[in-house]
């Protein structure tokens, strides 16, 4: 389990000072998908380099399946346990080529020769990226560049996976895929997904959904509960998801929507029950 206890922040000195964490107190379990959503500059990056001691509490604490990140000691362990992937593609290769830029990670968890060109194999298709193994990483776009960042983590299956907007820079199919790849890495492995993202359809599909704002926990929940909370959505300069805000569309046009669907097949659900429900209602009229 990761546990962040009372962890503040601030950046500058004097009359640069910003206070970007406050407090925050939260548990991120083994095994869960959790979504962490905020307004550009709220904290969210700030508050998951803590976890992997890329940045140390200057107040409060974090501690990684019970290490310190404070601890010198524990720092290849916990990195080990909890891998980030970046937004910024450029600062994370570190080999030359896609093939060994992936197995790099996993070289240097002392694993065999067969099972880190299994991992590699298995981490390449699941980015979708095994026919650019070959290719310098120098020749890859932005978004090739992510997908092998991705694949490297992949490859060396953290309990802890974060993933700060690392797919900001793809295409809808390669977003798509690699959030199944990572969904179902965390159902067959049972590892932790950290995902900060700006999609709220992303964040309708996880299983928890923080939000973070002037950084501090503004909700904390599942996604049926983070965003029944229109107002603080709002207020938290985000937006509902597509299927939520369809829901709210019908709602105002004046039909009877019980309650917020967030995604395409519940969607479909409540939509054909309306449907139903208005045509009973027709004929009950006339
Ligand atoms: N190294 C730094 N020095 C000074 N200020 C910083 C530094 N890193 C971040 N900040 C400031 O801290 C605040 C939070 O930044 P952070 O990167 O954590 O936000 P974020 O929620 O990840 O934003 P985004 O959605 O744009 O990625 C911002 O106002 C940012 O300008
Ligand atoms: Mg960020």
């Amino acid at each position: 389990m990761i546990e962040i206890r009372d962890l503040s922040r601030t950046y500058g000195s004097g009359s640069n000072k910003a206070h970007v964490l406050h407090g925050i107190d939260m548990n991120i379990e083994r095994g869960a998908f959790t979504a962490v959503l905020g307004k550009n500059g709220c904290g969210k990056s700030t508050l998951v380099r803590h976890i992997n001691a890329i940045l140390k509490p200057q107040r409060g604490s974090v501690r990684v399946d019970g290490m310190d990140t404070k601890d010198p000691r524990r720092l290849y362990d916990i990195r080990e346990k909890a891998g980030i992937v970046f937004q910024d593609p450029d600062s994370q290769s570190v080999a030359a080529t896609v093939e060994d830029d992936t197995a790099f990670a996993p070289e240097n968890l002392g694993l065999s020769e067969d099972e880190i060109s299994e991992r590699v194999e298995a981490a390449l298709r699941a980015a979708g990226i095994a026919e650019l193994r070959k290719k310098s990483i120098s020749e890859l776009s932005g978004g090739q560049k992510q997908l092998t960042a991705v694949a490297g983590i992949i490859a060396m299956r953290p309990d802890y996976m974060i993933f700060d907007e690392s797919t900001s820079m793809l295409d809808p199919l390669a977003r798509s895929r690699v959030l199944e790849c990572v969904m179902r890495l965390k159902r067959e492995l049972d590892v932790s997904v950290i995902w900060i993202t700006h999609y709220m359809d992303e964040a309708a599909a996880a299983d928890r959904v923080v939000i973070i704002n002037d950084g501090k926990i503004a909700a904390d929940g599942t996604p049926e509960e983070v965003f029944s909370d229109i107002e603080l959505i709002e207020r938290c300069g985000l937006e509902l998801p597509p299927c939520a805000q369809l829901c709210v569309m019908l709602k105002n046009a004046g039909y009877d929507v019980p309650r917020l669907a967030l995604n395409a097949h519940d969607c479909a659900l409540l939509i054909s029950g309306m449907t139903a429900a208005a045509v009973k209602e027709r004929e009950g009229a006339s």
